[in-house]
């Protein structure tokens, strides 16, 4: 059996995402909490004949109590989306405090559960995640997961013209770093099938790859960011996890997560001097159960590119880390 619960549900991506879920025969219980909304959302939902049972909540009558207790896997795109002219970092006051507050939560009901944080700046709310779960004393490294899966699809969809593959999903290109910008880095090299990028117009897809979501913004002009791709990128991370947890081998996803924590990651967070980072990341029934190192294979345009990332990343991570120690 096993009990899902995204938190944020009424949003733009929460609404999509748990449309996935519900519909997903690997759940048995889902549970839709927010702030807003979520007896409309759950009424609307709960009519399809599916598997899932499902019910919302608000935080009155303890119901974020009731929507973690007993959950096996947690899915946050809580928080505020960009404008045109924000960057991700401009999201930290706000959702800072609300990722704080849900993971408060979380330790409270449901310490062991798989967390997957969607909420920006995902640089800096994955780190307050693990220093708030560190402080509790219930910090599981391999069930601390930044979802940056949509890095991923956008790669896969802007290579299609030259993996040449029907379905674009067919072709397998880890990015790696983090989830915004510049930290963001597409290892093309390692793609599989291999792929042949015309020299000319490699700049041009890493870019499309960093920016992919100001794209989004900029088209939704004023009124949000990608909700739906992100919902479908976070189904299929969530789905992933699932199917490991289950006993399916060999699954592999990137994803950001404390290096030092999961096997195989220290010797990567050594290598890069940060200790949270977006590798390829072997899935099982325990979570993160070892960190890919595909680092020292990148070309010698990516390790420029993975150095500017470790950078913007190192600021990201410590302002995160900050923000919890420095909480009254
Ligand atoms: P949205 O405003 O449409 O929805 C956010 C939802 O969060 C709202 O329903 C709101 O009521 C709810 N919420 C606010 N405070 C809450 C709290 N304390 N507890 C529970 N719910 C709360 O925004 P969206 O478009 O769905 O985006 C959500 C977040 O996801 C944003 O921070 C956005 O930047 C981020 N995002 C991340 C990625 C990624 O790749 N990781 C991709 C897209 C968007
Ligand atoms: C994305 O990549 O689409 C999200 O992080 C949302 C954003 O702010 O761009």
């Amino acid at each position: 059996m096993v009990k899902a619960a995204v938190l944020g549900a009424s949003g733009g991506i929460g609404q999509p995402l748990s449309l996935l879920l519900k519909i997903s025969p690997l759940i048995d219980e889902l549970a839709l909490y927010d702030v807003v909304n979520t007896p409309g959302v759950a009424a609307d939902l709960s009519h399809i004949s599916s598997v899932a049972n499902l019910k919302g909540y608000l935080p009155k009558d303890d119901g974020l109590e009731h929507a973690l207790t007993g959950a096996d896997i947690v899915v946050i795109p809580a928080g505020i989306p960009r404008k045109p002219g924000m960057t991700r970092d401009d999201l930290f006051k706000v959702n800072a405090g609300i990722v704080q507050t849900l993971i408060n939560g979380i330790v409270k009901f449901c310490p062991e559960a798989f967390i997957l944080i969607i909420s920006n700046p995902v640089n800096s709310t994955v780190p307050i995640a693990a220093e708030i779960l560190q402080d509790a004393g219930v910090f599981n490294p391999r069930h601390l997961f930044g979802v940056t899966t949509l890095d991923v699809v956008r790669a896969e969809t802007f290579v299609q013209e030259y993996s040449g593959e029907r379905d674009p999903s067919k072709a397998k290109i880890p990015v790696v770093g983090g989830h915004s910008g510049e930290t963001i880095v597409p290892l093309f090299s390692q793609a599989n099938p291999a792929l042949d990028i015309p020299a000319d117009k490699y700049d041009a897809l890493v870019h499309r790859v960093q920016f992919g979501g100001d794209e989004v913004v900029a088209a939704k002009d004023g009124t949000g960011s990608a909700t739906l791709s992100m919902a479908f990128a976070g189904f299929r991370f969530a789905e992933s996890v699932i199917k490991a947890f289950k006993g399916e081998m060999g699954i592999v996803e990137p994803t950001f997560i404390y290096l030092p924590g999961v096997p195989h990651g220290a010797a990567i967070a050594k290598a890069t001097g940060v200790d949270f980072f977006s590798v390829p990341v072997e899935l099982g029934a325990d979570g993160a159960s070892m960190a890919i190192d595909i680092l020292g294979s990148a070309t010698k345009k990516e390790k420029e590119l993975l150095d500017i990332s470790i950078k913007g990343l190192k600021g990201n991570i410590e302002k995160g880390i900050e923000f919890v120690k420095n909480a009254p």
